[in-house]
């Protein structure tokens, strides 16, 4: 038997005030996104932005349904439509922004599993890794250089 420590890194910001221009940017975008959510089960909304490598946005925002598993995260669906309308061109940076009480102040705004299999996918797919950047409840942001930080031994790792 062998004990192995595996390692995981992200950066923390204690304010989006901190970020580049163009991650600040992003998160705007996000937040445009969250407010087109459709939340009226969970009253939670999330908003995600995808920054492609030739500077287009693409917005995703949750979509609930009266039968809740027919609803989709917001990651999921910026990235699907990034793959949909935009296939070949890369997605460099993935922003999320959420507002609702679903989460303590406390929380990391942490991406569900089913949204961090599909950007394991994006990333499979377009072979480069992409940054992922939150912005938690408590104001605070991480930044997560690709989706091997969130999601370590991922199917067919
Ligand atoms: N949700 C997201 O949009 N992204 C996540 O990573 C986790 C949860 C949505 C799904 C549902 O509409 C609401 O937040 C409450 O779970």
């Amino acid at each position: 038997m062998k004990q192995i420590n595996h390692t995981i890194s992200y950066r923390v910001f204690e304010h989006e005030a901190e970020l580049s221009e163009v991650d600040i940017s992003l998160f705007k975008s996000a937040k445009s996104a969250m407010a087109k959510a459709y939340a009226p089960y969970s009253k939670f909304s999330v908003g995600a932005a995808a920054l492609l490598e030739d500077g287009t946005v693409v917005l995703g925002s949750n979509q609930e349904n009266i039968a809740y598993p027919s609803g989709l995260c917001a990651e999921r669906t910026a990235l699907f439509a990034a793959g949909s309308n935009y296939p070949g061109i890369k997605v460099v940076k993935l922003a999320i922004v959420a507002n609702g009480d679903l989460l303590p102040k406390t929380a990391v705004l942490s991406p569900c599993g089913a949204c961090r299999q599909v950007m394991a996918e994006t990333t499979n797919r377009q072979q480069v890794p992409f940054e992922i950047m939150l912005l938690n409840p408590d104001g605070t942001v991480m930044v997560f250089d690709g989706i091997q930080d969130l999601l370590p031994f991922v199917f067919g790792s």
